[in-house]
């Protein structure tokens, strides 16, 4: 291991091809290696230059499609991006036995988000709030002059709640613009709102503003989805009681709810990413909303209709745009819209939650007759089957091997591997 200083002088000012050679001479990094990152694939260089600092190149992710989806009876290919096995094929599969019932139904509360203004060091806190409801219209005409633009795609300020929040060091009142801001994920929009409405906050109740900033518990963006599956498409009436146990287990419990929601963003999160979304914005959301009765729960709800069949529902905060951000400059972001036919965030949002319920249709229902490891078996074993060695074709060959023993373990691998080799 060889010891070396980070600190370069100036290194965010270089173009990256001198970063790259920078960090290599400095970590003795092989000429493979730092090849590997001067192959930018599908974003040019320029373009991940220009996104985050100090670039040195990037890193692919496969895009899977998913097929048999559809969304409020439009037939469509999702497309995915996702370093996780089964995830993309476990969407087909719980899409391709909704087809019968019609697919996934969906709808929106629209696309409002929250900006919150922290105010401190008020000593009648409940009038500051009163003075600050007071001003609704002065509100709204700062907010609406910050963005001219929105205003034209019938967005902007929308709403106003005063909040009285108790900090450790006393009350702290909180203002909530609630800005439409359609096809924006709107996280520039609201910001930039709430930080030309503070001073006047500040102003109105003689208080001191800190925080301007959204909330990313996009309670007031959710998506909704719903899906009956036809208990004789599923394997039957105890594979669907089953999985309506299965959700029970996560709904009481939160270490499976954890699991049993992660389920979910495996799915919302890889079209979230394919639409260059942001992951993290759209994952706290969750989270958050999945704990809003205080015990965190399951994000969806699994029940038997009076046919006897299995209907899911999942309702989520979704904060999804089409302008602004990695969705405008990245072309792979691009050609994902494309496939899916997109026309507005609201459209977007609803087919990312149809797939979170697929994906958790999916989950619930290995989990509940197989168990996942039989599915990952065969991955496993090619895996394991290069790691013994094998290549081309040889690795099929040595994994369906070992899936047949029974046994994905290398010294076994090695062993099939030495017997195919003659
Ligand atoms: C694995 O990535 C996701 C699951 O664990 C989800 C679940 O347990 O519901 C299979």
């Amino acid at each position: 291991m060889h010891s070396y200083s980070s600190r370069i002088e100036g290194f965010h000012k270089q173009a990256p091809d001198d970063r790259l050679r920078l960090v290599a001479e400095r970590t003795h990094l092989d000429a493979g290696s730092a090849a590997h990152f001067a192959d930018t694939g599908n974003l040019p260089l320029e373009t991940a230059n220009r996104m985050i600092e100090n670039v040195i190149g990037t890193m692919s992710i496969p895009v899977g499609v998913a097929t048999n989806m559809i969304v409020d009876g439009r037939d469509l290919f999702v497309p995915m991006a996702t370093e996780e096995s089964s995830v993309v094929a476990a969407v087909c599969n719980a899409a391709k036995q909704a087809r019968s019932g019609g697919g996934f139904v969906t709808s929106t509360t629209g696309s409002l988000m929250i900006a919150q203004i922290q105010l401190l060091d008020v000593s009648d806190p409940e009038t500051a709030r009163i003075k600050i409801l007071e001003r609704r219209d002065d509100i709204k005409a700062i907010c609406d002059a910050k963005d001219p633009v929105l205003l034209k795609f019938g967005g902007g300020f929308h709403d106003l709640e005063v909040r009285i929040v108790d900090g450790a060091r006393g009350p702290m009142v909180i203002t909530h613009i609630i800005v439409d801001t359609r096809d924006a994920m709107g996280a520039n929009a609201v910001n930039t709102m709430a930080e030309a409405l503070a001073p006047s906050i500040a102003e109105w109740t003689g208080g001191r503003t800190l925080l301007r900033i959204l909330s990313n518990l996009a309670d007031r963006r959710l998506a909704r989805a719903r899906c009956t599956w036809k208990a004789e498409d599923i394997g039957g009436t105890a594979v669907r009681d089953g999985m309506v146990e299965a959700f029970q287990f996560a709904d009481a419990d939160p270490y499976r709810a954890t699991t049993h929601n992660k389920g979910i963003m495996n799915g919302v999160t890889a079209v979230v990413l394919a639409t260059g979304n942001d992951t993290r914005a759209v994952e706290s959301g969750a989270h958050a909303y999945a704990a809003r009765s205080g015990r965190y729960r399951s994000l969806s709800r699994w029940e038997v209709t009076k046919d006897g069949d299995l209907s899911g529902v999942l309702e989520m905060p979704l904060a999804v745009g089409l302008i602004g951000g990695a969705t405008k400059v990245h072309p792979t972001a691009q050609a994902c819209l494309k496939i899916m036919e997109i026309d507005s965030a609201d459209r977007l949002a609803r087919i990312v939650v149809s797939v979170g319920l697929a994906q958790n249709f999916a989950a619930l229902r290995v989990l509940a007759t197989t168990g996942v490891q039989k599915g990952h078996m065969s991955l496993h074993a090619q895996n394991i089957a290069i790691m013994a060695g094998a290549a081309g074709e040889e690795i099929d060959a040595v994994a369906k091997k070992l899936v047949a023993r029974g046994t994905v373990r290398i010294d076994i691998a090695e062993e099939e591997l030495k017997t195919l080799r003659g």
